[in-house]
C-alpha cells in the first residue's frame, strides 16, 4: 500500500466536482491529488468525469482532456505520450505506473491518481525528483573508458557481452521502483534505491566501462547499496517490466566475489 506525504501541517480535503458534458454516454469519474504551494490550502481530491467515447484509451489522454476542457491548472509531467520518456510516472489504482501505458479499461470504478508517494510535491501530480537525479549524478552514468574509440568506429561487444546489458538499457528512470520501496521512503537521504542501483548496475555490467572496480568500491556502502532489503516492490511495479532488486543483487554478488 502506498503512502503519501502531505504537505506539513495540512490534512485531506474533499475538492471540486467537475460533472461530464449531459450527453457523455460512456462517463467515467477521475478522483485525482490538488495542491498548490502558492495558495497555502490543504491537499483535496477533486473529481472529473469525462466522456470515454471521446478520449483516448490511456489514463494519460484523459488527463490531457482534463486539462484541455475542464480544468487548465491541473499539473502533471508528460511529454512522449510511449512509455519512453519516463516523464508521467504517477500513482495510478494504487500502483506507481507510467500515465501513457496505464489503460483507462483497467481500472475497475473511479480512476484515482496520486504523485508519486513520498516525494515532496512541486504541485498537483508533479513530484520533486531532485534527490533522486542528484543520487543518479552520483553514479556517474556515463561510459569511463581509458582508451579512445578505433578511429571512425563505434566500441566494439560481443553479442554474449552486449546480452548483459538487457533488462538495464531500457529503464527510462521513471522513478516509480523508487518510490514503491519502503527501504527509499524511510532512507532515501542514503539509500540509493532501486532505480538508481540498477542504472549503477548498467555501467559495471558493461564490457567497454573501464572503471568496474572504482564503481564497486563507490557502492559497497551499508547505507547506499545494503538499504536494499529484498522486498521486490520495485519488481512489482515497473511499468517497464525491469527487475531492479535482481541488478541489486547482482551488485551484491559482484562485491561478494573479489
Ligand atoms: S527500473 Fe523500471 S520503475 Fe525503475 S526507474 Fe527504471 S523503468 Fe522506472
Ligand atoms: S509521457 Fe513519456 S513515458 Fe509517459
Amino acid at each position: 500500500m502506498a503512502e503519501f506525504v502531505l504537505p506539513a501541517n495540512s490534512k485531506m480535503i474533499k475538492g471540486e466536482s467537475h460533472a461530464a458534458p449531459v450527453d457523455a454516454r460512456n462517463a467515467k469519474t477521475f478522483q485525482i491529488y490538488r495542491w498548490s504551494p502558492d495558495d497555502d490550502a490543504n491537499p483535496r481530491i477533486d473529481s472529473f468525469t469525462i466522456d470515454l467515447d471521446d478520449c483516448g484509451p490511456m489514463v494519460l489522454d484523459a488527463l490531457i482532456k482534463i486539462k484541455s476542457e475542464q480544468d487548465s491548472s491541473l499539473t502533471f509531467r508528460r511529454s512522449c505520450r510511449e512509455g519512453i520518456c519516463g516523464s508521467c510516472s504517477m500513482n495510478i489504482d494504487g500502483t506507481n505506473t507510467l500515465a501513457c501505458l496505464k489503460s483507462i479499461e483497467d481500472v475497475k470504478g473511479d480512476v484515482k491518481i496520486f504523485p508519486l508517494p513520498h516525494m515532496p510535491v512541486v504541485k498537483d501530480l508533479v513530484p520533486d525528483l531532485s534527490n533522486a537525479y542528484r543520487q543518479l549524478t552520483s553514479i556517474e552514468p556515463w561510459l569511463k573508458s581509458d582508451k579512445a574509440a578505433p578511429e571512425g568506429e563505434e566500441r566494439q561487444q560481443s553479442p554474449r557481452e552486449r546480452e548483459k546489458l538487457d533488462g538495464l538499457w531500457e529503464c527510462v528512470l521513471c522513478f516509480s521502483c523508487s518510490t514503491a520501496c519502503p527501504s527509499y521512503w524511510w532512507n532515501s537521504d542514503e539509500y540509493l534505491g532501486p532505480a538508481v542501483l540498477l542504472q549503477a548496475y548498467r555501467w559495471v555490467a558493461d564490457s567497454r566501462d573501464d572503471r568496474k572496480s572504482e564503481r564497486l568500491n563507490a557502492l559497497d556502502d551499508s547505507f547506499a547499496l545494503y538499504r536494499c532489503h529484498t522486498i521486490m516492490n520495485c519488481a512489482k511495479t515497473c511499468p517497464k517490466g525491469l527487475n531492479p532488486g535482481k541488478a541489486i543483487a547482482s551488485i551484491k554478488s559482484e562485491l561478494a566475489s573479489r
